[in-house]
């Protein structure tokens, strides 16, 4: 598996992938161009599109806050090639790459009704530490996840 760093120009591949390998639910939070605008304009903001073959496969995006906070923003894997590892295996590199920065924990909201990505951030030592209702919208909870590096 290959990592491209993406950027702008990158967003409706990205946006794309999602209507494909990220249908509602769950309800994926950064569905549009604009939400996914302004991630890319915070400074640390980073986002890889992963390829095997030249195919893309996933991405994973996460960025930090002005208190040095890192926070898992996506990690979408197409859905023909789930359960491969793959996932834990980017996770696995992105979990170094912040640690380098100097990151110390990372944090994430997942909805509760997305059982498979629950069980896979658990898979890789996330604690859930809160949840809270209609966060983005009437209806729409979220578990607040926190991963100890
Ligand atoms: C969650 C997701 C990223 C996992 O990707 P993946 O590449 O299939 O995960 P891995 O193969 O690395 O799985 C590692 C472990 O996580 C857990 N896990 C992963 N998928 C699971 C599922 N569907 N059900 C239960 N446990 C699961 C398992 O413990 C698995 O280990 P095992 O294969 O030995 O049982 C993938 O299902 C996905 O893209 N989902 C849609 C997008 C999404 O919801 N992203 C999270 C938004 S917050």
């Amino acid at each position: 598996m290959q990592l491209r760093k993406f950027t702008q120009g990158d967003i409706q591949t990205v946006r794309l992938f999602d209507k494909k390998h990220a249908p509602h639910p769950p309800k994926y939070h950064i569905d549009t161009t604009n939400e996914l605008t302004s991630f890319f304009n915070k400074k640390s903001f980073v986002c890889y599109g992963l390829y095997h073959d030249r195919v893309m496969v996933g991405h994973v995006s996460y960025w930090k806050d002005t208190k040095n906070i890192y926070y898992l923003n996506a990690l979408v894997i197409h859905t023909q090639h789930r359960k491969k590892g793959l996932a834990s295996n980017v996770f696995n590199k992105i979990k170094e790459e912040i640690k380098e920065k100097g990151g110390k924990e990372i944090f994430l909201t997942v909805s509760p009704l997305n059982k498979d990505a629950i069980s896979f951030y658990e898979k890789q030592g996330f604690k859930v530490y809160n949840s809270k209702t209609d966060v983005y919208s009437l209806g729409s909870d979220r578990l607040y996840m926190k991963f100890t590096l």
